[in-house]
């Protein structure tokens, strides 16, 4: 069976963190993936979260398993969280949750629900787009398409192109959408842009599928759900898959959601019976820690509270990182305009920095980011900055 078999190529982003951890260079820069980390370097737990994690660790009475979807408190948390408490889906339960592990557990879910359902529907990835896309929806079986999104020249949107390509998609067919933070560009449309897009995909009888991984890294965490919300306005049938990696820094504990809006109550039970038949044969139910950190968080005014404390602060450094960034750079005498970046939004910055660059700050500099140019800006601190830009400087020359 593996005697023949060769090496698979490492993955665009992990298999650089790998890399990373290899290097024996002391001042090595590490802006591959998508983790936050502090002005000393570090990923540190929510002060929300430990609170809540040491409350659990007293009150929590067994680990029997959870129902194949998960616990229905977290199922509603996670809806008033994308929703607002007072939304319609909200209250009439046209809408259904599973608890997922992590953001790739809730697409994958979805796209072998909706390959089983409609065998042959693509889905449209934007270009480019976080490159785990496509491989998540090729394994469940499901043909690609892309739509144009970002102009690398003018550092804009391609928005005509982008709904030109959607005008020509067949009906059914899924069309994901970055809910916020767009990965890998930090370039979201705008909220006319939301209207126009809910507008062309429902009269294309198309499915948005909104990947939601980077709720409140943008404008807040209401004000991120403005492109969810005008797509659920047009469109009775929207899909979300929900992460709380990030915004809860619960990366390791595999925190998700995948949630599914349907046009009735009924129609939203038989779609859940579903996913639970998928979940089921794909990792039987999920794992319990981090949704119950959630939902601790969420059902205590005062954890909530810090939570968004801690949430708003990470935005804060983040922003401040992108115009050091771009300030440090000019004092070093780089020509080139990088002010883009601090119109960017979330974690990652879409440097324009060439794959050969990339490789020469790699190589040369043990400055690691992913190939395509995306630097994870987190990952940035006031005592690395004068090392990676000197590097960047020399890098482009
Ligand atoms: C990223 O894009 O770096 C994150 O979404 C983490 C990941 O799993 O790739």
């Amino acid at each position: 069976m593996f005697d023949t078999l060769d090496m698979a190529p490492p993955d665009a982003i992990l298999g650089l963190t790998e890399s990373f951890k290899k290097d024996l260079n002391p001042d090595k820069i590490d802006l591959t993936v998508g983790v936050y980390k502090d002005a000393d370097g570090n990923t540190p737990i929510f002060s929300a979260v430990k609170k809540a994690e040491e409350r659990l660790l007293s009150d929590e009475i067994t680990k029997s398993y959870l129902s194949i979807e998960g616990s229905q408190a977290y199922a509603e948390r996670v809806q008033r969280l994308l929703f607002g408490a007072g939304h319609e889906i909200v209250s009439s339960r046209r809408a259904v949750t599973a608890h997922t592990p992590g953001g790739t557990g809730g697409l994958r879910v979805a796209a072998d629900l909706i390959q089983s359902l409609r065998p042959g529907a693509a889905v449209w990835l934007s270009e480019p787009t976080w490159p785990n896309h496509p491989g998540i929806f090729e394994a469940a079986g499901m043909a690609i398409k892309t739509y144009p999104y970002y102009d690398d020249g003018d550092k804009s949107l391609k928005f005509d192109a982008m709904l030109a390509a959607l005008e020509t998609a067949p009906e059914g067919d899924l069309v994901l959408l970055h809910a916020c933070c767009h990965n890998p560009t930090g370039l979201d449309p705008a909220p006319d842009q939301w209207t126009q897009l809910a507008a062309a995909i429902k009269k294309r009888g198309l499915l948005p599928f909104v990947d939601f991984a980077y709720q409140g890294l943008g404008d807040g965490l209401d004000e991120d759900t403005a492109g969810l919300r005008a797509l659920c306005s047009e469109n009775p049938e929207v899909i979300v898959s929900s992460s709380f990696s990030k915004n809860f820094g619960l990366y390791r504990e595999r925190t998700g959601a995948l949630t599914i809006v349907t046009k009735s109550q009924e129609t939203g039970a038989a779609v859940l019976s579903h996913m639970k038949r998928t979940i089921r044969c794909m990792y039987s139910n999920p794992p319990a820690h981090g949704a119950l950190v959630v939902t601790a968080i969420f059902d205590d005014p005062d954890l909530r509270a810090e939570w968004e404390v801690e949430l708003r602060g990470m935005c804060v450094r983040i922003h401040d990182m992108r115009e050091l960034f771009v300030r440090t750079l000019k004092e070093k005498g780089v020509k080139e305009d990088f002010s883009f970046l601090t119109r960017q939004r979330g974690m990652f910055s879409y440097s324009g920095l060439s794959p050969e660059q990339v490789d020469t700050l790699r190589e040369q500099h043990s400055v690691y980011m992913v190939r395509s140019g995306r630097i994870n800006v987190a990952g940035m601190t006031p005592t690395n900055m004068d090392t990676l830009c000197n590097a960047v400087a020399a890098a482009i020359g």
